[in-house]
């Protein structure tokens, strides 16, 4: 039977996910987090808090693929855009991963991680098309329905777009305009940055579970970047992750 592993980092982004599991929830504490085993649309689910940061990110992948047999992983939360196509409320679906702050140089090239010998992860391609999916369907048909107007209006959520490319990771939340320019230059491939999905990645190639990754852009990863951060959790980001992945939940098994 296959199980889907849901990880989150922040509890907004999975409040009502964990309503919607019911009184049948079945919670496993572990390594102080808790595991919510249920059913989500039928489905088999394990939905979890992994906290913010890389190292709570993987360990919590770990357990997911360890304990739980997750036979894949999703991943949804925030991130700051760090491309100027990439602006607040659009959604990026990740192709591939990567610490931007990894660095084992001179002895090995920076963003390699020494003997798996690889300084990128990719994503699963069939979950992240689906994923995408969802997103676009989010965003073009519920948003107008789970966000008022005045929220919308204040984060000026126009028609959020969906993007799919790079996604970075690393133990800082950058709130530097000149962090964030730095970032711009030496991975301009890269669409946004965030504090755990390509540990999630690493692991999930390590245990060869496929993964897909949808982050929803809080902020412009700038001074301003903590300033609406909260209010953007509360009144947007916690919609969008539970609709999309709602959405994802509720397509047809192939
Ligand atoms: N998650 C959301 N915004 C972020 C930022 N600016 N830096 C790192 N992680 C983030």
């Amino acid at each position: 039977m296959s199980v889907l592993g849901i990880i989150a980092a922040l509890h907004q982004e999975i409040a009502s996910l964990l309503q919607a599991m019911g009184p049948n929830i079945k919670t496993h504490r572990i390594g102080q987090r808790d595991y919510h085993e249920g059913t989500l649309m039928g489905r088999s689910c394990i939905v979890v808090l992994s906290r913010i940061g890389k190292v709570a990110a993987a360990a919590t992948a770990v357990t997911l693929i360890r304990e739980f047999k997750a036979s894949s992983i999703l991943f949804t939360g925030v991130a700051g855009s760090i491309n100027q196509q990439v602006k607040v409320g659009d959604v990026v679906v990740a192709t591939q991963l990567l610490q931007y702050d990894f660095n084992a140089s001179p002895l090995f090239p920076r963003y390699e991680i020494p003997l798996l010998g690889m300084s990128h992860f990719d994503a699963d391609t069939k979950l992240s098309a689906q994923l995408q999916q969802c997103a676009q369907d989010y965003i073009y048909q519920d948003l107008k329905i789970d966000i008022d107007a005045t929220s919308r209006d204040a984060f000026n959520l126009h028609q959020p777009q969906c993007h799919i490319g790079m996604i970075i990771s690393g133990d800082c939340f950058v709130s530097d305009a000149n962090h964030s320019i730095q970032l711009q230059q030496d991975l301009p491939a890269a669409l946004c940055v965030e504090m755990e999905g390509a540990s999630v990645a690493q692991i999930c190639y390590e245990y060869a579970v496929p993964f897909a990754i949808a982050r929803i852009i809080s902020d412009q990863a700038d001074g301003s970047a903590h300033i609406d951060f909260n209010a953007f959790l509360e009144q947007v980001a916690r919609f969008y992750s539970a609709g999309i992945l709602r959405r994802f939940l509720s397509a047809p098994l192939d």
